[in-house]
Formats: C-alpha cells, structure tokens, sequence
C-alpha cells in the first residue's frame, strides 16, 4: 500500500510518499519516515489520521504496534497521515538523571565550601548538627531518586521533549539552592533537638516506603516495561491511588519539621501542588481504564494522595 505523509498545513513530508508491504505495522512506517529525512527519528515522530476540514475533534495517534492497514478505510491501497515533528527528544533516565543530579551537587557545595563569603558573610561558619543531618538527608534523597530511575522505574513514555530537560531543571536547581542556602545560612537558628529528630525519623521512614512503593510499581509491568497501567495494591495502595507521592510528600514534610526554613515549606508546597494535579489525572485515568464494564475489573474505592482530604 502506498501511505502520503504530509505536515499539519498539508505540505509532503517525504515527496512522492512511502510504498510499505500490507503487514507492516506503523512502527516500520516511522523507520521508513527516518531513513528518508535523518533527523525524525521514531520518537521524534506523531502520527496521526486527517481530520475533515473544520472538525473540531482530537485527531487519533497512530499506535506504533499496530499494522498501518488497519487505518485504511475499507481496506484501501491508499492511505493519508498526518506528520507532526515533537521536537528532540530525550530517554526520561536522562531526563530524571539531570534534573536530580542538581540538586544532589548543589546542596553540599553550600555546606562543604565557604560560599557564604561571597554573600559577605566572612567570619568562620559554625556547623549545627542539624545542617549536617540535612545534607546527609539531602543526599540520600536525591541518590535513591538517581537509583530508582535507573534500577527501579519502568517508564511506558519512550522519551520525553528535551525542552522538559531545561525546564525540569530550572525546578529542582533554583529550589535546591534556594534550600541549601537558607538551611546552611551562617546565621541558621536550629529547632530543638526533640524536633529534629522527629522530622528526620518520621521523613526516613518515609523515604524508605516511598522506595517500597516504588518497588511495588515496578512488579505491575515486566522488564521490558510492557503491561500498561495496573490496579496498584498492596502497602498503602490498598488506600490510596499515589501512594509513591502522598510519601513524597510527607518526607519533604519531615525535612521542614527539621530544618524549618520558609524556602523548604515553599517547595513542599510546590511540590505537593504539582503531585497533586498529576495524582488526579492518574486517578481518573485508572477510573476510566477500570470500569468494571466488559470483564474488566472495577477500580476500587480509594483516596487520591493525601486522605483523608483527597
Ligand atoms: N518533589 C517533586 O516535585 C516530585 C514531583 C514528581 C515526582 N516526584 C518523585 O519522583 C517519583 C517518580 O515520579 P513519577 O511522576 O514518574 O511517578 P509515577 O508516574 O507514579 O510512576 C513511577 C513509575 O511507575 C509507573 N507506574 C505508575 N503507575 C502505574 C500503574 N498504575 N501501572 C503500571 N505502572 C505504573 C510509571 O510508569 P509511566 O512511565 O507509565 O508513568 C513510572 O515508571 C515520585 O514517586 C516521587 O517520589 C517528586
């Protein structure tokens, strides 16, 4: 069969179009794409089927595991797709790496070295222990994060825009600077010793669940990421949906009981926004995915991310 490619203003992407065998499936159509114009490759390519003039419908991606001829009307030889370029792309290991690897260098740079100085503080900086736990707290955040993105997620997403690199990283740089120079400040006032220890207690022990969670996310796929979306269950998944974020949370919440500095509430807050709107479109997502209509089973009654409020 013969497939047009053409751009969203109706110019031909690849000229005189793509002759492709009848079993091919639309990842084969992306390679070919890639052989005639180098730089779209596969996941830099969305592919989807023409909308009627003035519709104002979504028009529908082209799943690359399917065969292409499965989009052609009435079996035709002919068929016509729509070519979007997304842009460079890159793996969410590298996108995760960056934006954590910031955070994870920047924080002991203003506890290790005489920044301060720079800031017009010149006398000797006395270290309380409680800077010293945070960066250690700090650290071990961050590296587990690195970890897990390595040797713990199996992401579905091929890739992601490498716009997001940047933006991703303007987050987690500018507010981890932002942290480490307030809690590493010369002029710190430390909580009392009772409340460090509890925040620092209760936010390992998060820490250490939010891994556990993660753990359990990564047994709904198999190695090779495939599986789709699961019903997530057991540990606190039996009660809530984002569990892996409702201990994100809570451990940046044990952090600030600990180190109690403005910078470190705004980012939990921030943060917990952000999770928050994301944990709501999961949730409907598992909803819609669960419906209990057609055999499939019905996803059920739990909390968003932070019960007993969502
Ligand atoms: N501090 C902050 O601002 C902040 C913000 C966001 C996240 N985080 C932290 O970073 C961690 C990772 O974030 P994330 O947004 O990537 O988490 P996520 O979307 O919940 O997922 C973690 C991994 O589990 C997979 N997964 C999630 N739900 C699944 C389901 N129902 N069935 C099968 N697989 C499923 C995801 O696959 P997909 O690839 O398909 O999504 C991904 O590979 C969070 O848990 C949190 O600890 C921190």
């Amino acid at each position: 069969m013969k497939v047009t490619i053409v751009s969203r203003s109706g110019r031909e992407v690849v000229k005189g179009g793509i002759v492709i065998n009848d079993s091919a499936l639309v990842s084969d159509l992306q390679k070919e794409i890639h052989a005639r114009v180098k730089k779209y490759y596969p996941s830099r390519q969305r592919l989807t089927l023409p909308l009627a003039t003035g519709s104002r419908e979504r028009p529908s991606v082209l799943n690359p595991k399917k065969c292409i001829k499965e989009y052609a009307e009435g079996n035709a030889e002919d068929l016509t797709v729509v070519f979007k370029d997304l842009g460079p792309q890159v793996s969410y290991s590298t996108l995760f790496f960056w934006e954590y690897l910031g955070p994870l260098i920047i924080y002991p740079i203003f506890y290790y070295f005489p920044v301060y100085k720079f800031f017009g503080y010149e006398d000797e900086r006395s270290i309380r222990p409680v800077q010293t736990y945070a960066v250690y707290y700090w650290c071990f955040h961050y590296f587990k994060r690195i970890m897990e993105t390595f040797f713990v997620h199996r992401f579905s997403h091929a890739t992601s825009p490498l716009s997001n690199v940047f933006r991703n990283c303007c987050y987690y740089w500018s507010f981890g600077s932002y942290i480490a120079y307030y809690v590493n400040h010369p002029l710190y006032t430390p909580v009392c010793d009772l409340q460090v220890k509890i925040g620092f207690g209760f936010g390992l022990l998060c820490q250490v669940s939010n891994l556990y969670c993660h753990i359990l996310l990564r047994r709904l796929r198999s190695p090779d990421s495939s599986g789709g979306y699961q019903i997530p269950s057991g540990f606190l998944f039996n009660i809530v949906t984002c569990a892996n974020y409702t201990t994100e949370i809570y451990q940046w919440l044990g952090f600030n009981i600990a180190t109690q500095t403005v910078a470190g509430y705004s980012f939990l807050v921030v943060a917990a926004l952000i999770m928050t709107n994301w944990a709501l479109a999961k949730h409907r997502r598992l909803k819609k995915l669960f419906d209990g209509k057609e055999g499939r089973p019905k996803y059920p009654r739990r909390w968003v991310i932070l019960p007993p409020f969502i």
